[in-house]
């Protein structure tokens, strides 16, 4: 039987399930599609290693499978999900290179499955006090801490429906509103997860200052050589905090 306790899902720049034992490749079926991760074993803690955006980054963001994903994750037994997620930042005091353990989000994606609890399910509202599990985002400042690796413990991620990147115009009105940080991908991953009643929570990677911030056009490039440059700090959390 397929089973691993945690999860690790990798968004745009970390593609690789670097650090586990044993790995093996699992397609795993559920109602809403096939989702695909590396299951293997860190100090003895049995781990899924999924890649958002697929192994070569050709799924982008609007068109991940997220129900797929998450549906996966739950059928295999997957208590607590670790996220990353790359993002501009709209705040001077948040520079590439920065990490920020996010606790609230604002939804501005458009187009995409909402929820479980549709066709036919049970009417559910689910609670979204606390939309990132809290007791892993303290878990993850202690294990921060003690690894002396600098993280925010909080954060208003905006989720924008992407592909594009997003207007000056947009990114003074997302600060207005009190976001902090904007990427694509963590609606409705993160519903998603609350609503399989899993606990999720992502540390975001500040790869860039927002469009009209810096002065200069925003590319995917430049994303992807922060996220490089960075990776191993979020890696060396992830894999820390599963394992104490
Ligand atoms: N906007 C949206 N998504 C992103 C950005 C950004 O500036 N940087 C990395 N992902």
């Amino acid at each position: 039987m397929i089973h691993a306790d945690y999860a690790i899902i990798g968004g745009t720049g970390v593609y690789d399930p670097a650090l586990l034992d044993h790995p093996t490749e699992e397609q795993i079926e559920t109602p809403y599609g096939t989702a695909t991760c590396t299951i293997g074993e860190y100090k003895g803690k049995r781990i899924a290693f999924m890649p958002r955006h697929g192994k070569s980054h050709h799924v982008p963001p609007h068109q991940v499978n997220y129900k797929a994903n998450i549906q996966a994750l739950y059928q295999i037994g997957v208590k607590q999900i670790f996220a990353t997620a790359a993002v501009g930042s709209m705040r001077q005091s948040l520079a590439p290179g920065a990490l920020v353990i996010v606790d609230q989000f604002l939804d501005f994606t458009k187009n995409r499955p909402l929820t479980f609890f549709e066709d036919g399910e049970p009417v559910t509202h689910t609670d979204m006090t606390d939309p990132y599990c809290g007791r892993l985002r303290r878990h993850l400042q202690t294990t921060a801490q003690r690894l002396g690796i600098v993280a925010a413990p909080g954060g208003t991620y905006v989720c924008t429906e992407g592909p594009r990147f997003e207007t000056p115009a947009e990114i003074r009105m997302f600060a207005q509103l009190g976001g902090d940080v904007v990427g694509m991908t963590s609606i409705p991953e993160t519903v998603l997860a609350k609503e399989r009643g899993l606990c999720y929570a992502t540390v975001a990677m500040v790869t860039n200052y927002c469009a009209g911030m810096s002065g200069s056009p925003l590319t995917h490039q430049e994303v992807l050589d922060e996220m490089a440059k960075n990776v191993h700090f979020i890696r060396t959390l992830f894999f820390e905090a599963i394992a104490t």
